[in-house]
């Protein structure tokens, strides 16, 4: 028998596949249960603007030909939206291809990319996959990204930096004044990414983060499917200095992002108001389920993004037993948060099932 392994470049041993939230189906199948609800991935769960159903049903007719290699319109729009120039634009099969495309640009062999310890997975999984060494900095209060610490943290191997802003699982938020801050305190010539996953949440909060590209290497990724409602199109994109761009180009695939997803992703941005409504419901619920939390005694801490955040010591019964009752929570263990689940936001009617389905099992678990 050949050991595959073996043959495998050296990470491969050290890395495990990304543990997405449960498949609907597959609860269903498993429990025997007609109806379930996923809150398990941070999804919109209004779907996309009608404008972009309608332009992916147009698109629908050309799916024959292969999409535009340099994603001409998408960058153009985001350009505008951003008023920046299109070459400052990279976009991807979601932000997460734009956040592996930088790492693996940017961090090899010998190199180190620091990341927070709570912070979101993908940046450990690109750096391991990249064979650069990642340096795990902790959170000062458990949740929220230690600047101060991730900023002495850099050394001469130092190559990159992430921070989720507003962080995913933990939901916590830096200002813009803030990041200005730590910006201040590093070697210029270090690669800065700042996910900004779930920026339409947070954007008046936030502060105008855009200006902060005056840093030298600095990025901003953003995705169309969290507020956008566009997920499965998988199209995310990142705001940076032009030659920054050029170099992460050179590893890029050349038809990254589908014909769908890029006619999808302009129709989205052109349709803001949609996209403010959504975001206002998703705000509202999740201050009403915060409230919820708080009287159950399960309330972990205030979130910026579209999701919130159950700390129990058993939290893991309470995962199984929403399971069996047809919610699909995200337990964190993978992010040492075993007491922990993260709960996306749904519609009203998803989340009174949630809340119903906790008032049920409460009593079990007390
Ligand atoms: C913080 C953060 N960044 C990036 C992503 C990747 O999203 P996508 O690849 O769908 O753009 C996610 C997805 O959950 C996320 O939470």
């Amino acid at each position: 028998m050949i050991d595959w392994m073996e043959k495998a470049v050296p990470q491969t041993a050290a890395l495990y596949p990304y543990v997405p939230g449960k498949v609907l189906e597959q609860l269903l199948r498993e429990k025997g249960l007609t109806r379930a609800v996923k809150l398990a991935s941070n999804e919109n769960p209004y779907g996309p603007s009608p404008k972009a159903i309608a332009a992916l049903q147009q698109a629908a007719v050309g799916v024959h030909r292969y999409p535009d290699a340099d994603a001409t319109e998408l960058k153009e729009a985001l350009a505008c939206f951003h008023q920046l120039d299109k070459e400052q634009v990279i976009v991807g099969n979601g932000s997460n291809e734009v956040l592996e495309l930088l790492i693996r640009t940017f961090a090899g062999h010998g190199d180190e990319v620091i990341y927070s310890q709570r912070g979101f997975i993908v940046y450990s999984l690109a750096t391991q996959a990249a064979g650069a060494t990642g340096v795990v900095v902790p959170e000062a209060d458990g949740l929220s990204h230690d600047l101060d610490a991730m900023a002495k943290a850099v050394n001469a191997a130092t190559k990159v930096i992430c921070i989720a802003n507003p962080n995913n699982p933990t939901g916590t938020l830096h200002r813009v004044a803030r990041l200005q801050s730590f910006l201040d305190q590093l070697r210029r010539d270090l690669l800065v990414i700042i996910d900004e996953a779930y920026y339409e949440f947070v954007a008046a909060e936030l502060g105008d983060s855009v200006r902060l590209l005056k840093h030298p290497g600095l990025v901003i990724s953003r995705t169309f499917s969290k507020a956008y409602g566009l997920a499965g199109c998988r199209v995310g994109y990142a705001l940076t200095d032009a030659a920054i761009a050029a170099l992460v180009n050179r590893f890029r695939e050349p038809f990254n992002v589908s014909s769908l997803a890029q006619l999808a992703a302009v129709a989205a941005l052109q349709d803001g108001a949609w996209v403010q409504a959504r975001v206002a419901d998703c705000v509202a619920e999740r201050t009403r389920l915060e409230a919820a939390l708080q009287t159950f005694g399960l309330y972990a801490a205030k979130s910026n993004g579209n999701f919130v955040l159950l700390r129990h010591s058993r939290a893991a019964a309470i995962a199984a037993q929403l399971e069996n009752r047809g919610i699909i929570p995200r337990p964190l263990a993978p992010y040492t948060m075993p007491d922990y689940l993260r709960i996306s936001v749904g519609t009203v009617e998803e989340n009174n099932l949630f809340l119903a389905a906790l008032s049920e099992l409460m009593d079990s678990i007390r």
